[in-house]
This record gives C-alpha cells, structure tokens and sequence, in this order.
C-alpha cells in the first residue's frame, strides 16, 4: 500500500511563450508526479499582470492533487517540472514560462520563504480563488472565510475566463468540448448525489432508531452530518446528563470512548453502543492507574477531581468528576483545607484553579487538538476578523485563554455567541464546533482560529458506521459492576454541581 495520500492544490501560471502549451505540458507531468493523482482542473483565466509593463497578461490555472509526498518533497517535483518547460526569470515578479505554487497542501502551513503554505496571498488574488472555487468553493481559508466568501472580496479585479477550459483548449474537438462539460457539470452531479445518499442514510437511521427505541446522542465535535440525525447534540456535560436522564432502551454515542463509558457508568440499565470502539482520547490515555495512586500517595489526604476525559478506572480513583462546563463551579465547592489533584489536563486545570482562585496539583496532560492552536493563529485570526470576539476552549494553551474575550466548554461557546451582540466570532476549539454554531445561528459569522484543530478520533465516526451500530446492536460499551460501582459516586456529584 502507498502512503496516505493528501488534498493538495497548486496553481500554474504563465505569461511566456506558448502559455497554453506551457501550462499542458505542466498539468501532463503533474499527472505523472510519483505516489500523486491530478484529479481536478479548472478552468483556464486570462488575467492583467502585477508587475511592470514589460509583463504580458498570464494564463493561470488551478489544480487538485492527491499525494503521498511532502511538501517538500512535492516543492522539489514542482520546480524540476519548472526547469522541464524552461522557466525563464527575466526580472523580478517579470515575465516567466512557468510559476507552480502549492497554494494548500491539507493539514500543513509553513512560513519557510521557500515553501510558504498556505500561500500566504492566495485570499488577496482574484486569479487565484476564481479558479481554486471552481474546485473547492468550501475550502475554509486561514482567515476562516470559504474561498466563495473570500472570492465575493476580490470581485472588482480582473479576471477574464476564458471560454474553454484546459481540456478542450488541449484537443480543441467537439468530443474533447462534450468531455469538458461533463467534466464541469460532474462537482455538482457528485454532490447532488453525496446530498442524497446522506439524506436516505440519516432517514433509515431516524427510522431505525425509532423502531428500536434508541436515543442518538452526539457531541458537538462530530461530522455535521451525525449531528444532523442526533436526538441531542451537546457538551460532556449535558451528554451525560441526557444518558441518566433518557431511560431509553439503546443509547448510540457519537462521541469518543470515555463518553460512551460515562454513559454506561450512569444508565446501566440501557444498551450502550459506540459506532466506533477505535475513537478514543489522547488525554483520557494519559493518566495511568499505578501513577495516579503513586501520586495520591504523595499527597496523603488530597482529593481527586478528573477531568470527565479519563477512563472508568480513573473516575474510580476520584472523588468527584467535572467537564469544562462546570470544573471550576466543581473546585470550588471543595472544602478550602484540602489539597486537590486535578487530572489530566494540566490547561483546563491551570484555568479552573484561578477562576475558583485554589491551588491544584496538576497532571501534565493535555489534548493535542487544543494544544495546536498558537498564539500566532489568534494574532493572525484578529488581524483578518479585528471586530470578531475570540472565544476559546479551557483546554487551549494558557496564552491564548489569556487573550481570549471569553473561554467556554463547547455548549458554553453556543450560548455565549448568541447571547453576545456581536456579529462575528472566532472559535479556539475543535473545528465541528463550527458547524454547530453556524447551524444554529445562521445570521452570525464564525471562523476557526486554525482549520488544523481537528481532533481524528472525532472524525472516526461515520453515517455508515451509525447505522451498522443500530442494526447490529453493537460493539456496546460494558463497565464491569464493581468498576462501575465505584466510579458511579464520581460522576453523579459532578452531575449535581451546577454548569
Ligand atoms: P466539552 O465538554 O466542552 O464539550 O469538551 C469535551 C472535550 O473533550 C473537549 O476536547
């Protein structure tokens, strides 16, 4: 098997020679790239150049790759292609055979002069979000704008199509004409038929669930499409709250494995079933039973308050639980004389511990989702949004709660955005949380910090993988009796404390 293979888009431009010619011997030896599949190519615009007068107008072009090479080495790929149309720098900015960019290589941003990506000025370039909308119109930018949002801002600058599109530019026949049209109308026919396959999957779903008398909870992290056919989407909190609540036969957990756990600890006497067993958390493995009781015994007398995000075993071990919606309402109400340890995550720990204003001894944990989120992104993001209110999650780095206008649990951010009047807002979280706010309050703006805080365990659960789980009833989450026992005293005082 090859590597993974990634979404990669380049741009060609050419206002040298035969541009035309260029740009199709670019595009045959991008489709020959090594591990790599050209598999989209917009149109071709005719477009004013920059620079000086010396420059003639430019061909430019975007297309889409799948690729297993890295950016670098897809940089190298790139500039000996390059070198094969004869590139020719006259000046500066002046007139070239050829100028291949990687405009977005999925997952990946660099500001390394020689491979700046996402391209630093792709937002500011008609050129270049016309042909890119043709392709991905839902692409989320850095600046958190789609490329059809950031498209409508560079409206007013020149940019002519022209009629044909590369293919037909290439054979020029009536047939090569036919395959260009069918190569255009095919986006929209493909989603049309993605909207469709969706909606007849999440109607059996409904369906289903309702013959089998089974709730469908979904945390506000998973794809918008599962939380679409959920009977509730929420925090941690209200998640489980609604399972000790709902009395329901089968309770289907969209969300990561400790939840779906939570769950069983706190409805045992329902069925509950984990679309995807696989999808964990990397805080919740954090914390290893030997070396929570080693470090109780190091502070004889303390309590233990875990984060919900840790395993049955865990929560077994504490005296009480809390989430991000309530953990320093959950401190707070602990007797002042005592010492707290507080697991596993050592930034929502840090924050909690000044809101209640109590010393904790904290884990070292932390979620690796959040802890990607930069201070250069908030600066970045403020930059492009200046009247957008920053609200984050807890569990980012300290700074970026510092320089946030509110630090929410993902509920918390849903009530904060609507209470609040402003009308744009950027969100320091994971980014499913877009698609909650931007469900429920569509006359309000929302951009991700970073389009990188994605968290893969989240994302593991599919409409598919929702469907089997209630057909077949199963993998159900089970937490042994005595187990559950004991973690149950935990979970149940952090449901009473308020959040
Ligand atoms: P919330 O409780 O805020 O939904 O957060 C859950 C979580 O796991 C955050 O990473």
């Amino acid at each position: 098997m090859g590597s993974p293979r990634v979404r990669v888009f380049v741009a060609l431009g050419s206002n040298l020679g035969d541009r035309e010619r260029t740009l199709a011997q670019a595009r045959a030896q991008l489709a020959h790239l090594p591990d790599t599949e050209l598999v989209g190519e917009s149109g071709i615009y005719e477009t004013a150049p920059l620079g000086g007068p010396e420059q003639g107008d430019y061909l430019n072009q975007v297309v889409e790759l799948h690729t297993g090479l890295s950016p670098w080495e897809l940089l190298a790929q790139l500039q000996q292609i390059e070198r094969n149309c004869g590139r020719e720098r006259l000046v500066r900015w002046g007139p070239r055979t050829l100028d291949l960019d990687i405009l977005w290589y999925h997952g990946f941003s660099s500001s390394d002069p020689r491979l700046e990506v996402p391209h630093p000025r792709m937002e500011e370039r008609r050129f270049v979000l016309e042909p890119l909308a043709e392709l991905a119109p839902d692409l989320i930018l850095p600046s958190g704008r789609t490329v059809g949002e950031a498209l409508e801002s560079v409206r007013g600058q020149e940019a002519r199509r022209l009629r044909q599109g590369a293919r037909a530019m290439c054979g020029g026949s009536m047939d090569s004409q036919k395959d260009l049209r069918l190569e255009q109308e095919r986006p929209h026919v493909e989603t049309q038929r993605l909207q469709e396959e969706t909606q007849r999957l999440q109607e059996k779903i409904r369906e289903l669930a309702r013959q089998k008398g089974a709730i469908i909870l979904a945390h506000n992290y998973q794809r918008p499409e599962v939380q679409e056919v959920a009977d509730l989407v929420g925090d941690s909190l209200e998640l489980s709250r609604q399972a000790a609540a709902a009395q329901a036969r089968m309770i289907v957990f969209c969300g990561v494995h400790f939840m779906a756990e939570t769950a069983a600890i706190l409805a045992p006497e329902s069925l509950v079933v984990i679309p995807e067993p696989e999808a964990g958390c990397t805080l919740a493995d954090k914390v290893e039973v030997e070396e929570l009781l080693a470090l109780k015994a190091r502070h004889p007398g303390a309590l233990v308050v875990s984060y919900v995000n840790t395993t049955a075993a865990v929560k077994a071990l504490s005296d009480i639980c809390c989430t991000s919606a309530n953990a320093a309402q959950v401190i707070a109400s602990l007797p002042g004389d005592r010492e707290i340890i507080f697991v596993p995550d050592r930034n929502l720990g840090a924050w909690a511990a000044k809101k209640a204003g109590r010393e904790l001894v904290l884990w070292p944990g932390f979620c690796p989702t959040h802890e990607l989120i930069t201070l250069d992104d908030v600066k970045q993001a403020r930059l492009c949004h200046p009247g957008a209110k920053l609200v984050v999650h807890p569990e980012c780095r300290p700074e970026i709660a510092e320089a946030a206008d509110a630090v929410k649990g993902t509920s918390g951010m849903l009530r904060y955005c609507r209470e609040e009047e402003a009308a744009e807002f950027l969100i320091g979280t994971e980014v499913g949380m877009l698609a909650r706010l931007r469900r429920e309050l569509p006359h309000k703006r929302f951009y991700p910090v970073t389009q990188l805080a994605v968290c893969p365990f989240m994302k593991m659960t599919t409409l598919e993988k929702l469907l089997r789980a209630l057909q077949e009833e199963q993998p159900v989450v089970r937490v042994e009796p005595v187990l559950r026992e004991r973690a149950l005293g935990a979970v149940q005082r952090m449901i009473e404390v308020g959040g």
